[in-house]
């Protein structure tokens, strides 16, 4: 089956989990926030498996013009079904302003083409090109109807029709509504904890460790994920009994999740010798970020900060961890960005590796999308309104 899958804010990332969490997929194309590329068929709830998909949709055609894009092609294109029916079109790419108005005349036609059946029909438009998750699901799209989604690429123009979104709602209740918050310590947002675990791969019926858990986002979305057994530390007593609250807020939610957890006080730096040697699967973590920051602090701060407290507490922590992890394991880790809109200053990734291996996030067979990547072959995923950046890094075990 051909897929596109519309990515979110940082396609590096997205891409860089698409290949992991899709094991079986070929990618064709990444560009204009689209990637095409074909697996065995996807269940719909697949999606709540990706934090860095917006929406997968399921390729219909392959068309030579836009032109060929009319009322009684897209009439084809709805799914059967009786009663009223909903629909709206996005377009991703480089279309002309003519063409996207015909296509949208061709909507009104596609209406009327239905109304003459004698069925109800509404046409759903939007100030902007593409059609957001909100109001897909608000339109309820996909259960009554269609989105169509064209894609206009370098080469050739691709027809489908949207099969999921995301689920804003859950991720919204899983970062605000949830037990153990803390925003002091500071959280990784759960789309992005999803991409990293994902990006770890592995099995996931061995152990998932984040050493540094904080209030346990990436546990939680290891469990949601599927693994059977996680295991959080923390240096802090308070964090430890945010996660917990956290974990026993998730399982009740999710009862038909049955993964073991464990959490405990622990220094990252010595955490080898709580846990038996190479029997970690995957690490994922937000180490310590340094003190808060208010945008004020000199360039010569932020070096201090970087260099003289973090980079021993990450190549510390990193010894010890490497000694967990089992061979080929990963380890994915979100490292800060400091002075970002002003010369950043990048975590030094080679200092702190010691005996793990940086990984391009993005395999080389698919280098050639041209997808931004870090000097360490990470991946930023920042937010306008945050002084710290942050840089995702994939480290192996070889
Ligand atoms: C940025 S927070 C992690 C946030 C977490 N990913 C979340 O989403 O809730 C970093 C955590 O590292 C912990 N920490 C700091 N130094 C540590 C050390 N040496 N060993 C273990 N944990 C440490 C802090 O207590 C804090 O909870």
């Amino acid at each position: 089956m051909k897929y596109a899958f519309a990515l979110g804010r940082h396609p590096t990332l997205s891409v860089a989990e698409l290949v992991r969490a899709i094991p079986n997929i070929t990618l064709e194309s990444a560009e204009n926030g689209i990637c095409v590329g074909s697996c065995s068929e996807l269940a719909p709830g697949f999606i709540n498996k990706l934090g860095g998909t917006i929406k997968v949709i399921a390729i219909d055609k392959e068309i030579e013009s836009l032109g060929e894009i009319d009322a009684a092609l897209m009439r084809k294109l709805i799914p059967p079904r009786e009663g009223r029916i909903i629909f709206g079109i996005s377009i991703y790419g480089q279309v002309p302003g003519v063409e996207r108005r015909r296509i949208y005349i061709e909507g009104l036609e596609l209406k009327k083409a239905i109304k003459s059946e004698g069925r109800r029909a509404r046409y759903v438009v939007s100030q902007d090109t593409q059609l957001s998750s909100v109001v897909i699901a608000k339109n309820k799209l996909i259960e009554e109807g269609a989105e169509f989604v064209i894609i206009k690429e370098k080469g050739r123009i691709l027809i489908g029709h949207t099969i999921a979104i995301q689920e804003f709602e859950a991720y919204g209740e899983r970062d605000f509504d949830r037990p153990g918050r803390s925003a002091r310590r500071g959280m990784l947002p759960p789309k992005l904890a999803q991409m990293m675990v994902n990006i770890a791969g592995g099995d996931k019926s061995k152990t998932l460790l984040d050493p540094f858990c904080g209030s346990g986002t990436v546990l939680g979305e290891a469990l949601l994920m599927g693994y059977t057994d996680v295991v959080g530390a923390d240096i802090s007593a308070e964090a430890v009994s945010d996660t917990k609250a956290y974990l026993e807020w998730i399982e009740k939610a999710h009862p038909e999740f049955h993964g073991r957890w464990r959490v405990f006080v622990s220094d990252a730096r010595t955490i080898n010798k709580l846990l038996p040697p190479e029997s970690v699967g995957a690490i994922v973590a937000e180490p310590f970020l340094g003190p808060p920051q208010n945008g004020r602090e000199t360039p010569e701060q932020l070096k201090h900060i970087m260099n003289d407290e973090l980079v021993p507490l990450y190549r510390d922590a990193i010894a010890a961890l490497s000694k967990l992890l089992a061979p080929r394991g990963a380890a994915v880790f979100s490292f800060p960005v400091f002075n970002r809109n002003k010369g950043p200053i990048f975590t030094p990734v080679s200092l702190v590796a010691n005996a793990l291996i940086p990984a391009p996030l993005v395999p080389s067979e698919y280098q050639n999308f041209g997808l931004p990547a870090t000097s360490s072959g990470g991946a930023l995923y920042e937010r306008p309104d945050q002084f710290v950046g942050r840089e995702i890094i994939l480290l192996k075990k070889v």
